[in-house]
Formats: C-alpha cells, sequence, structure tokens
C-alpha cells in the first residue's frame, strides 16, 4: 500500500482554512494520510481555493503550473483543486491544467477519500462540485487538537444573496449542522484542554435547527445558551453575522452570558442607503445603528469591527463620505476593507461601473487611514490596564508568550513559566496598532 502523504494550501477565510484543518482530519482518519508542510515529500497536493475577491482564476493556474512540473517529475502525484473556484469553474479547470486529477467544492470534500481511491485505481479524473443532501458535517470525526482555542463550523452557504458576492453560488443554500453534533464536537474539544470556542459560518446568526423529535427550533441564540453551559468552554467568539439576523433575542443573550466576548465583527460593508439597497444588503443604517445601540446599552464597552466595499458600482464621493462618518459616529474598532471586485454571475457585475481605479485605492486608502486610527486609539486606551488573555503559545515571530484578550488584541509577554491553557491578568506596558505588550500579574481564578 502507498504511503499517502498530503499537502494543503489553502486560500482565504477562516472558513476555508477550517474546511482544511476538516480535509486533513479525514484523510487522516480514512486514508491513513500523514499531513506535511513540506511539498517535496507529498503524493497528494490539495489546494483549496477561495473566489471571493481578486483574480482568483490567474492565480489558480499560476499555482497548478508551479505543480505540474513536480507531477512531471512524479506522474503518481494526485493534484485536486476544491473550494469556491473549483465550484465555479468546474471542469474548465482541466481546459488549462489538464493533468489536474480531481475537482471537489465545499459541500463535497468529505468525500475525498474514495476519490483519491477511485483515481488510483481507475486512473481516469473525477468531479464532484454538487450540493449533497446528506451535509459533509456528518462525515467528520471528532478534532483531536492540541490547541486552547478552536474553530468550529456550525452553519454553511448562504440565502442572503447580496448583489457582489459570490458565496451563495459557490458554497451553496444555508444549512444548520444539528445542534447537538454541534455540543458534542465542543465538549470533545474541552476535554482535550480547549477552553475558547470560535463559532464559524457565512452567517452565524441565522442558524437555525428544528429537532425533528420534538419539533423544537433551535435558533443562534438558543444554541450560544447551550455552548455556555459546557463548564471548562470560557469564552465564546462568532465570525462572520449578518446586521439583518441580529434579532433581540440574540442581543439578549450578551446579557445572559459573560462567556460572549466583549467584540463584535458585524460587516456593514457601506455607509449609504443607497448603496446598502444596490447591494441588496436589507438594512437601512438606521436599523444598523440601532443594533449596535441595543448590544451597547447592555455591553457599554463592547467594541464593534466591520468589514467595508469600497468603490461599489455608482458609489459617489458623497456615498463614500457617508461610510468615513459612519466609523466615526459609532466608533467602530477594527475593520477589513476592500476594493469592490466584480464576481462572475452575479447581478452587481452587471451594474455600470462608472469609478476609476485611481479613485477606488484612493478611497481604500483614506477608509482604512480612518479605521487604523481608530484601532489605534482601543489599543492605546489599553495602556497601563489590566487585562485577562488566554495564553495560548508562544510566538515564532519573537519567542514569547502570547494570548488574546477579549477585543481581540494579541498581547505577548516574557515568563519562565508556562501559562498555555491558562487565563491570566497582565499588565499593558506597550501599546501597537493591533498587538500589545504585558506583564504577567497574575493567574485567573476560573
Ligand atoms: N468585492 C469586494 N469585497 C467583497 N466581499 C465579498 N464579496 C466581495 C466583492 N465582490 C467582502 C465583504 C465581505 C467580506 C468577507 O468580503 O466585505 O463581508
Ligand atoms: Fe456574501 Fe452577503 Fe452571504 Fe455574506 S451575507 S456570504 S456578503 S451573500
Amino acid at each position: 500500500m502507498l504511503n499517502n502523504k498530503l499537502y494543503i494550501k489553502t486560500w482565504g477565510c477562516q472558513m476555508n482554512e477550517y474546511d482544511s484543518s476538516k480535509i486533513a482530519d479525514i484523510m487522516e482518519n480514512k486514508l491513513n494520510c500523514k499531513i506535511t508542510t513540506s511539498i517535496k515529500d507529498a503524493n497528494i497536493l490539495i489546494l483549496n481555493t477561495c473566489s471571493i475577491r481578486e483574480k482568483a482564476q490567474e492565480k489558480l493556474f499560476h499555482q497548478l503550473g508551479r505543480w505540474k512540473i513536480l507531477k512531471k517529475k512524479n506522474p503518481e502525484i494526485i493534484i485536486g483543486v476544491g473550494g469556491c473556484v473549483a465550484s465555479q469553474e468546474g471542469k474548465k479547470i482541466l481546459d488549462r491544467a489538464y493533468y489536474v486529477d480531481i475537482i471537489f467544492g465545499p459541500q463535497t470534500f468529505h468525500k475525498l477519500p474514495k476519490m483519491i481511491y477511485k483515481i488510483r485505481k481507475f486512473k481516469k479524473f473525477l468531479i464532484d462540485i454538487s450540493f449533497p443532501k446528506i451535509e459533509k458535517f456528518k462525515f467528520f470525526p471528532l478534532t483531536k487538537t492540541k490547541n486552547v482555542s478552536s474553530f468550529i463550523s456550525i452553519i454553511e452557504g448562504c440565502n442572503k444573496y447580496c448583489t457582489y458576492c459570490i458565496v451563495p453560488h459557490t458554497r451553496g443554500k444555508e444549512i444548520s449542522r444539528p445542534y447537538k453534533d454541534i455540543l458534542l464536537e465542543i465538549k470533545n474539544l474541552s476535554d482535550q484542554g480547549v477552553k475558547e470556542i470560535h463559532l464559524l459560518g457565512q452567517n452565524v446568526n441565522s442558524y437555525k435547527y428544528i429537532d425533528k423529535k420534538n419539533k423544537k427550533c433551535y435558533t443562534f441564540a438558543k444554541l450560544l445558551i447551550l455552548i455556555s453551559k459546557i463548564e471548562n468552554i470560557k469564552r465564546i467568539r462568532f465570525t462572520t453575522s449578518h446586521p439583518k439576523d441580529f434579532s433581540d433575542e440574540l442581543i439578549n443573550v450578551y446579557q445572559k452570558i459573560p462567556k460572549l466576548v466583549n467584540f463584535l465583527h458585524l460587516p456593514v460593508q457601506s455607509g449609504s442607503d443607497r448603496i446598502l439597497s444596490l447591494m441588496k444588503r436589507r438594512y437601512s443604517i438606521l436599523e444598523y445603528t440601532k443594533i449596535i445601540n441595543k448590544v451597547r446599552y447592555i455591553r457599554p464597552y463592547i467594541q464593534i469591527s466591520s468589514d467595508f466595499i469600497v468603490g461599489f458600482p455608482g458609489e459617489t464621493k458623497s456615498d463614500f463620505d457617508d461610510t468615513i462618518s459612519l466609523i466615526l459616529d459609532l466608533d467602530l474598532d477594527m475593520g477589513f476593507s476592500f476594493i469592490y471586485s466584480p464576481r462572475p454571475g452575479t447581478p452587481a457585475s452587471k451594474m455600470k461601473d462608472n469609478i476609476n481605479i485611481l479613485e477606488k485605492k484612493k478611497r481604500l486608502y483614506l477608509l482604512q487611514h480612518y479605521i487604523t486610527q481608530q484601532t489605534k486609539k482601543f489599543s492605546l486606551k489599553m495602556l497601563n490596564t489590566i487585562q485577562i488573555i488566554l495564553v495560548e503559545g508562544i510566538s515564532p515571530q519573537n519567542n514569547k508568550y502570547f494570548g488574546k484578550t477579549e477585543n481581540n488584541r494579541i498581547v505577548y509577554f516574557m515568563s519562565k513559566i508556562n501559562y498555555i491553557g491558562k487565563f491570566i491578568n497582565v499588565k499593558i506596558i506597550d501599546s501597537y496598532i493591533y498587538s500589545l505588550y504585558g506583564e504577567f500579574i497574575s493567574i485567573c481564578n476560573n
């Protein structure tokens, strides 16, 4: 039997990173695959792609070109392309990269072990980019981890169809993972020492699972309450949520669950109602502001981060100014900002784009300037305060211990004692934009 050695290259968001970790788990479990970070040792190469922005296709063929050379030297190598570009392009990928063996989508990666077995047997190209009825979650083996903070996917796909976005086309319709499986997985993680859980999904707050046995509906708010009851899980984070589904029931959970961190990522995309409507975001700035105000009423010190798109077709200078005003008026803390990128087949890609690239770059630069000032301001405020961090490990960059604060800042500190997996109090002695330096003060009680 062949020794399977798998090398995975991942592009894109946390969701894709999570999918890749699951691919690794499944391949280890079913094919006894060893995971390698050295491509030279590998005989299975997987590229997990992302197509949300930029020139994803070009990037793909550049990467595959490099892998073609490896396959020429060793024809036994199997090349698989997965993720959103695979889902979007399908068999067309073969026109420019005939040597690819497997194409799979974000919802079919659990079939990889079978596909690899078949490829070896029949030496014939395989493709499966379907959105199967039996969701992939059912095939995930329980995760083995040494980490103290862990991601877990709770919902897949998206039904929102924002006019600029490719995700609903590549990842398919929303499917909520059964709440019992989520709780089991989190319990399994917590038994291995995980203290912080980060719930993932394109739209976590539209989570809805109806238990066929008791006909009960489990919303995201209810799920959070159940997770908070797992004793050794001390912190809960989630990304990404949509303002439209940010219900009062969810807002009230901030009162009920102190474990829910004082940090919320709630993408607004634009500060202009006109642009929000063209984006089909389904909320107004007033509604977005009301959500933030309600959450702040319960948690006055919660910090808010957001995503922004600049240069959406038809965005005027005044629309853009509204986005900057929103950042300042709502005193947002952090932001991820992007120049609008037309995605094939989306409604926005057919809209007239009348803003030149220089202007788009100028707007992006300005927005990033304002949001960075905000981040810096909040980080500076933390100077000389005592913060609680969960110690996650030693940083390969500076050899110092590091952990995260509730508000998502990395704190580095020196210590002769290993506190990994512990919550500790640190005094902040130096502040950079996204990271801080601290001094150990004491171990927390919990
Ligand atoms: N162009 C630019 N940014 C986009 N995003 C999603 N689609 C596009 C696009 N076509 C951004 C949004 C989203 C984040 C994950 O990526 O801001 O919240
Ligand atoms: Fe894309 Fe909108 Fe769905 Fe987010 S909510 S994944 S931006 S379609």
